[in-house]
């Protein structure tokens, strides 16, 4: 990579800012319900603290827009940490946790750091200077260290303080190795794929995807598209989809990247069966529905059927590397995950290929499945992976200090 990576740094008593995604999903009660972000961090956290490093990590949560809100606090992530840094040196005793992101209290328990300990911030996100990228907070909380380190690699889409702005004010800016990690997977699998490259592109709107529809289809051998945007795709071929979602406004879009795609000779593989529901709920009566004719007017489909699932699968068997984001039907309702299930078990039977999953229900897929551990990597950003599949530079990784 030709940015600095925390190996290049020398970390010895030095107060290095480490920006992590800790925006992990919590329950009603405040528990975290899925600790992989936090779990993926450690590396770098645990390289830090060996080398004597005082760390500090910063982090958002949710969407708090510019206030101060109880449920979005991170206080709840320093027992995790505690937890997963259980057995690092003497580390796990080590973390202490500021009750704001900036300003006297963060400055001073910064600057009271010992090598070794770790301070964890309150959500940066309290305050709306964070995402408005504000110089002046960006200065505030470059205040906090000597060095800087970006591991959020799933906030590295956003130009905020935290990921952009603090840049400008300290000496040396680092990639950390969870960074490096998704960029390394990332990037391998679009510049240089083994093929057949076959990506599954899912999720309920094309407006969404379209853009990463359109830069696969530079590079993929085999397209294949899920979710509520196949029916614009079929209403762009003329097939009408009873009540299924459809964007009228984007036909024309999906009709122009279909023909980009038989232009480049890619095989573009939409579903050639449904599960129709006749309402949009777990208990909803449902049939299958196949062929190239007119749905019946009052179902929508919810999901792909047991004809696509073989037609994808086969195509997935056959691949080499395989990039998937975004579910194949609703997949937060039982009776219409089983497409999305499904994909997660195609591609983990695929143990010659390089498979990359990302997004949340394409993830949460994995784990329900049980085959996580067999996927090659599942990257933690979401929207930033999305993004760098888009082609997009993500201003995250751009800021970082040149090699
Ligand atoms: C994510 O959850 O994808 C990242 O943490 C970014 O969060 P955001 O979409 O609220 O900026």
């Amino acid at each position: 990579m030709a940015k600095l990576s925390i190996r290049d740094l020398d970390l010895t008593a030095k107060r290095v800012l480490i920006r992590v995604d800790f925006n992990v999903p919590l329950s009603k009660e405040g528990a975290i319900t899925d600790d992989t972000r936090i779990r993926e961090t450690i590396p770098t956290i645990e390289y830090a603290l060996r080398r004597k490093a005082k760390v500090i990590l910063a982090a958002h949560l949710g969407r708090p827009k510019g206030k101060k809100v109880d449920s979005m606090s991170l206080r709840p992530v320093v027992a995790r940490l505690r937890m997963l840094l259980d057995g690092v040196l003497d580390a796990d005793e080590n973390v202490a946790f500021a009750p704001d992101c900036v300003g006297p209290v963060a400055e001073e328990m910064s600057n009271n750091l010992e090598p070794g300990q770790t301070l964890l911030l309150e959500n940066l996100r309290f305050h709306s200077g964070e995402e408005a990228n504000d110089p002046e907070f960006a200065r505030k909380l470059a205040a906090l260290c000597d060095l800087y380190v970006n591991d959020a690699f799933g906030a590295a889409h956003r130009a905020h303080a935290s990921t952009e702005g603090i840049t400008h004010f300290v000496a040396q800016s680092a990639a950390g190795m969870l960074m490096e990690k998704e960029l390394n997977y990332l990037g391998k699998a679009v510049s240089e794929p083994f093929r057949p490259f076959v990506a599954i592109i899912g999720g309920a709107k094309v407006s969404d995807k379209i853009e990463v529809i359109n830069a696969l289809l530079d590079r993929v051998d085999s397209l294949l598209i899920g979710g509520g945007m196949t029916y614009t795709f079929l209403n762009a071929n003329g097939q009408t989809t009873g009540k299924s979602l459809v964007e009228m406004d984007k036909l024309n879009v999906a009709k122009a990247a279909m023909d980009k795609a038989a232009e480049r000779g890619v095989k573009f593989l939409l579903p050639v069966d449904h599960v129709l529901a006749d309402k949009f709920a777990a208990d909803a009566r449902t049939q299958v529905f196949s062929g190239d004719g007119p749905f019946p007017e009052d179902w929508m489909a919810l999901d792909i059927g047991p004809a696509t699932v073989k037609l994808f699968s086969e195509e997935i068997a056959e691949a080499a590397t395989v990039v998937w984001n975004g579910p194949m039907g609703v997949a937060e309702l039982p009776a219409f995950a089983k497409g999305t299930n499904a994909i997660a078990n195609a591609l983990a039977r695929n143990n010659d290929a390089i498979t990359i999953v990302g997004g949340g229900d394409s993830v949460a897929a994995l784990h329900h499945s049980g085959v996580a551990d067999k996927i090659t990597h599942i990257s933690t950003g979401g929207g930033a992976s999305l993004e760098f599949l888009e082609g997009k530079v993500l201003p995250g990784v751009a800021a970082l200090t040149d090699k």
